[in-house]
């Protein structure tokens, strides 16, 4: 199918980050969520498939990396955001599929947190990450930028709120987390113009719509 498949981001850099990220509490301990990294690793073949160069940077996750793309591993929001950040000052595009940690550990404790003899249980302070589609967003000069959201209800009102306050001119929608994992998904396209419905469809199909989608909105693209 690859073989096929219309170049519509020839020559067009891409940088997507996906999976999960991790935030260590001390040398042994950290805090994750249920992201597989299959939607974003799904849009980088789908990029490269359509002739774009990419680079992926990936959370922690269980996937091989996809055929010619470069793949930049990560753990922390924080190395996310320096890896993302890094790679978007050369590109076109820019999708943040990654679930971020809202927030990391202040302390990281450098020994492993032990029980202690009264039985209390230790406290964490947190503080939070920097927000990477955000900050990209508002570079001069960037990337065109797609967010992804899963929201657990009232997607309509919350996608579309998280796009403005978010600053990116595309923002996919799911209503999660029920597709955390998963092999297909249901999503909805918020832009400037309104919401588009697409049905749902394996995680793939849906990746290459998604492309086609954003290729045609590119200022000079090769839809527009
Ligand atoms: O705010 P929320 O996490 O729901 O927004 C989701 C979108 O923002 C996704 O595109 C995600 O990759 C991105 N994001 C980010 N950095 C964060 C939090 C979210 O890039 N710290």
């Amino acid at each position: 199918v690859a073989f096929f498949a219309p170049k519509h981001l020839q020559g067009k850099r891409v940088v997507i980050t996906a999976g999960p990220t991790f935030e260590p509490i001390d040398p042994v301990r950290g805090i994750t969520n249920l992201s597989s990294g299959k939607m974003g690793f799904a849009l980088a073949r789908a990029a490269a498939n359509s002739g774009a160069d990419v680079t992926l940077i990936a959370g922690p996750t269980a996937l091989d990396t996809p055929w010619g793309i470069a793949r930049e591993d990560v753990q922390t929001a924080q190395q996310m955001h320096d890896a993302a950040l890094a790679a978007a000052a050369h590109a076109d595009v820019f999708i943040g599929v990654a679930a971020v940690a809202d927030w990391r550990v202040a302390q990281v404790r450098t020994s492993k947190i032990k029980k202690t003899a009264d039985g209390a249980p230790p406290t964490l302070e947190f503080v939070e990450n920097p927000d990477i589609l955000a900050t990209i967003a508002a570079l001069p000069d960037g990337p065109y930028c797609v967010g992804f959201a899963a929201e657990s209800d009232d997607l309509d009102a919350n996608a579309s709120a998280k796009r403005l306050r978010k600053n990116v001119p595309l923002l996919i929608g799911n209503l999660g987390p029920a597709t955390f994992g998963r092999d297909d998904n249901e999503v909805a396209l918020y832009d400037a113009q309104g919401v588009t419905r697409l049905p749902r469809a394996d995680k793939t199909a849906l990746a290459n719509t998604l492309i086609e989608q954003i290729a045609r909105r590119l200022p000079g693209g090769l839809f527009s």
